[in-house]
């Protein structure tokens, strides 16, 4: 099997990293600057012998070495600036998207593509429509890193391991996210059985501008370490057909009452990308927070004009 990771940046490296340690598909890293790609893949090559992994991990400029990838990650593009919303980012990453998306399927026809690049919901919008692929086969990054997000603040709040969390959160990977504190758990219990509303409140807000605290401490560039772990799970369940289910910023047709828009919505992955849309038994008020954050996605993409 092989993986491509489009875009050596931040999390694009960091991605092919945890993947080659992962040991279990070859890996094609490819960007758009010279030596980038070939320099940290060599780099990651001569990790082999200490790490003991035994898969190819190939970079380049040229998609040649991406032919008959099983799975494409789209993180190329350029990365949040502070003070810069992710809304602004559009206009440039949706042209590098599509001409990603172009080249690398016509390599790679089978591929699932697992877009990373923000603002992420719209991408995968574009992404989905530009390859004409299925929408199993086209989904993104979301819920599994604000999900991520709200674990590591709970484990800190509640003196938990965030491995204890089933955190939920869903809705735009953006200002508009929504965590649910009804269906998020901590060691099977809610969220919202556990802590009074200010303190859901406060955790639901850090959440949201998960990102942005990060940004505002690196001054140049955004994270990195929780968004390639966040990918490198997602990719994991695709190569094992493993069927766990996570959120994921994946395209709706009548689900939760929505339709012809990406949302982030809990997913089960395997083999063939998205298995099953879970739909959540929402009340009316967590229905119409999910809405209102669909509505601010629509916009994102309505400004695509596709
Ligand atoms: N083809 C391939 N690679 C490209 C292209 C292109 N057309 N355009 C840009 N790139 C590469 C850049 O050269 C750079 O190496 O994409 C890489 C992006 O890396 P970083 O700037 O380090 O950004 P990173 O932090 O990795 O974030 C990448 O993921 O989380 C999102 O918002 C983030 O959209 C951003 C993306």
């Amino acid at each position: 099997m092989k993986i491509t990771v489009v875009g050596a940046g931040n999390v694009g490296a960091t991605l092919a990293q945890r993947l080659i340690e992962k040991d279990f598909a070859d890996i094609a890293l490819v960007d758009v600057v010279e030596g980038i790609p070939q320099g940290k893949a060599l780099d990651m090559r001569q990790s082999a012998n200490a790490l003991g992994f035994t898969h190819k991990l190939a970079g380049s400029n040229s998609y040649d070495v991406t032919a008959g990838s099983s799975i494409i990650v789209i993180t190329a593009g350029i990365a949040r600036k502070p003070g810069m919303t992710r809304d602004e980012l559009i206009g440039i990453n949706a042209r590098i998207v599509r001409e990603v998306v172009e080249k690398a399927l016509s390599l790679s026809p089978d591929a699932i593509f697992i877009i990373v690049t923000n603002p992420v919901d719209a991408m995968t919008y574009l992404a989905l429509k530009a390859s004409g692929l299925p929408r199993n086969r086209v989904f993104g990054l979301s819920g599994v890193l604000d999900g991520g997000r709200l674990a590591a603040f709970i484990a800190e709040e509640l003196n938990v391991n965030a491995s204890d969390v089933v955190p939920c959160v869903m809705g735009e990977h953006g200002g508009s996210m929504v965590v649910y504190p009804r269906f998020t758990t901590v060691n099977g219990k809610p969220l919202a059985d556990l802590v009074d509303e200010e303190k859901q409140k406060a955790l639901a807000e850090r959440t949201v501008n998960g990102g942005a605290e990060i940004v505002g401490y690196l001054k140049t560039g955004s994270a990195f370490y929780a968004p390639s772990a966040s990918v490198a799970h997602m990719v994991k369940a695709v190569v094992t057909g493993s069927g766990v289910q996570m959120n994921c910023a994946a395209y709706l047709d009548g689900e939760y009452g929505l339709s012809d828009v990406v949302v982030g919505v809990p997913v089960k992955l395997g083999r063939t990308g998205i298995q099953e849309i879970v739909e959540l038994p929402l009340n009316d008020d967590e229905s119409a927070t999910l809405k209102t954050s669909a509505e601010a996605v629509r916009k994102t993409i309505t400004a695509l004009n596709l």
